[in-house]
């Protein structure tokens, strides 16, 4: 996902930009630029590649003089990645400069309409539509031109614009893309993160849908589309600086699994009250609660695996039922849905494009939506009718492990809620669960401390070409997740199945050695999954086994075997995906792979 910095004030521009680029690079991007104002002309400097190459084309920023300018770094949507699609964006003379994440959906229909008026494009982006389109409107007043842009372009868009003609000025404009500003004594800030201006401020505003920022070097005034002058709630960012740092791991995703025990228990402490689990950002009563009969949960990736598993797991507690789906399908495929149902969002960033989607369509036809959220103040945190926040902090690395790890804890304290207001679970069984829950942080901790031996055992598998991930139930939920971590980062082909779909095709693929790993959690399943993995076995599979301690049985059947503690069968996923993050990220580590920022991928995907 792209990354916009901008920068009005009495210091140098360029290095707070290239700073703030840095900050924002775990988004994923494959070109960045710059534009300068000198205090004559705007100055742009643009390349494709990584932010480096571009640090020292400016000497650091130092070679682009001037105190306001835009920033940007480019995840390809429209046009390869090369300096001529690389953003910013400029008018023929120059005098206006753009930089923008999102997709401009009507962009074709724009470019067509201003190459007829003899406008010539120099690039394949949609992007380029809007600086062209801002020229066409400019006639002295950067406002009124903006805002006549904003009545014509359709999409997502998060922009930063400057004007030669006022270079006393710089503009945000936000819909649906992230973007927020900031101020210290040095002066302004848009980005669109916050990891990008920490440094500079705690205290942030984020940009609503079709709202206009004008910058100056000691103020901003915020207006809306229509005109009039708007006043804003700024926001404190709690999380200290370092936290988007690595804290002296190799990896801000090493970091992160090691930060998982933390995160749960931040996410699980603050919800229970005495021998009950309260939820209080639900804003519903206990009556409400247990008049729902149906949930649905939308998401995608790893959010979307989280659901998985949180269907098991409220169908189990609370008998309620759960339909989960991928929210690139959901948007789309007119759903039928039933009246009273609850609509559960799960993401990250709170930034997902096809979530946010999901959850405007349920909203529209009159659904109440839950958002289980990382990201406070993001679009979909702001947009469902509750919130219920991961504590998990600010999480860098593209590929999610404690995000991922406290929204199954969300999922769980849910499970919980509704199993206590429906009396699904007795007054007997829920002090169990409620202290199975609570020894989770310590067993997570236990297994990230025998990372040692997972570490060998990854080393073997550096040049794997296929790696399969199968499981009963639950485990075939934690399968799906264990197999996107591997694939997302270390590039190696794997797929997830249910352990019962094998015959049905998939173990045509096993052959001499392959390694599938097999998650065995479930008591009730433990035989057929073994059966499963005699199975494979004789087709010449390496099975490493993850299971229960004390079902030493599996190893009769196994290759290797993996112990996770003994907790409660529903919440056994939050265990056993910590030896499979640590192999995943091992193997990408031993293949010499970007772990933190892969190939092609974003940390947020704001675009469809
Ligand atoms: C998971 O490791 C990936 N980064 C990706 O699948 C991610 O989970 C997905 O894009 C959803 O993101 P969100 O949680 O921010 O909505």
């Amino acid at each position: 996902m792209c990354g916009i910095v901008g920068y009005i004030g009495n210091n140098q521009a360029a290095p707070v930009i290239l700073d703030g680029l840095a900050r924002l690079e775990y988004r994923g991007y494959d070109s960045a630029g710059m534009a300068v104002f000198d205090g004559e002309k705007l100055n742009i400097v643009k390349a494709a590649g990584r932010l480096k190459i571009l640090e020292e084309m400016t000497h650091g920023g130092s070679a682009l003089k001037g105190c306001v300018g835009i920033g940007h770094t480019r995840w390809a949507t429209h046009g390869i990645p090369n300096e001529e699609n690389a953003h910013p964006h400029f008018n023929e003379n120059e005098t206006i400069a753009v930089v923008h994440n999102g997709i401009i959906e009507n962009y074709i229909f724009l470019r067509n309409m201003l190459q007829k008026k003899g406008y010539q494009f120099l690039s394949e982006t949609d992007t380029e539509a809007v600086v062209h389109l801002l020229d066409y409107y400019y006639k002295g007043n950067p406002l009124e031109a903006i805002r006549k842009v904003l009545h014509r372009v359709e999409g997502s868009y998060a922009l930063g614009v400057i004007f030669a003609e006022h270079p006393d000025q710089l503009f945000a404009v936000r819909k649906d893309s992230p973007l927020i500003v900031g101020q210290d004594e040095n002066g302004c800030y848009i980005a669109s993160d916050v990891p990008a201006i920490l440094k500079y401020t705690r205290k942030v505003t984020y940009v609503d849908n079709q709202e206009i920022v004008r910058l100056r070097g000691d103020h901003m005034h915020f207006y809306s589309i229509d005109e009039e002058e708007i006043q804003k709630e700024s926001v404190m960012i709690e999380w200290d600086a370092n936290a988007a740092e690595k804290g002296g791991y190799e990896h801000f995703m090493l970091k992160e699994m090691y930060e998982q025990p933390k995160a749960m228990a931040d996410t699980l402490l603050p919800r229970i009250k005495g021998q009950d689990v309260v939820i209080e950002e639900l804003n519903m009563t206990d009556e409400e609660l247990a008049s729902i009969r149906k949930i649905y949960i939308v998401a995608c990736g790893s959010a979307y695996h989280a659901g998985v598993t949180g269907k098991y797991v409220l169908e189990g507690l609370s008998r309620i039922s759960v339909e989960v789906d991928l929210a690139s399908e959901f948007r789309y495929r007119n759903p039928v849905m039933e009246e009273g149902a609850m609509v559960i969002v799960i993401s990250q960033s709170g930034e997902t494009a096809d979530t946010l989607a999901a959850l405007r369509e349920s909203k529209k036809r009159g659904f109440r939506v839950l958002g289980i959220v990382n990201v406070v103040g993001s679009s979909i945190a702001r947009e469902a009718d509750s919130v219920l926040y991961t504590w998990a902090g600010p999480e860098i690395a593209v590929a999610t492990t404690k995000a991922y790890s406290t929204q199954l804890m969300a999922l769980y304290l849910l499970a919980l809620k509704f199993a206590k207001v429906k009396k699904t679970v007795t007054d007997q069984e829920f002090p169990g669960l409620l202290e199975d829950l609570k020894k989770l942080p310590d067993q997570i901790e236990l297994l990230l401390s025998n990372k040692n031996p997972i570490q060998r055992f990854a080393n073997r598998y550096i040049g794997a070409k296929d790696i399969f991930f199968i499981g009963r139930g639950i485990d075939y939920a934690i399968s799906l997740e264990a197999s996107l971590k591997l694939k997302e980062i270390s590039y190696i082909h794997s797929e997830a199945y249910a352990a019962g779909e094998l015959k049905h095709g998939t173990i045509s693929l096993i052959e001499e050695g392959t390694l599938v790993s097999a998650v065995v959690t479930q008591p009730e399943l433990y035989a057929k999954t073994i059966s499963n993995i005699v199975e494979v076995k004789a087709r010449g599979a390496f099975v490493l086994a993850v299971t229960n301690e004390g079902n030493f049985e599996i190893e009769k059947a196994a290759d290797y075997v993996i112990y996770i503690p003994e907790t409660n069968p529903y919440f056994s996923n939050s265990l056993a995906i910590i030896p499979l993050q640590l192999f995943g990220y091992y193997v990408a580590v031993g293949k010499g792979c970007d772990v933190d920022k892969p190939r092609n991928l974003a940390k947020s995907v704001t675009v469809e």
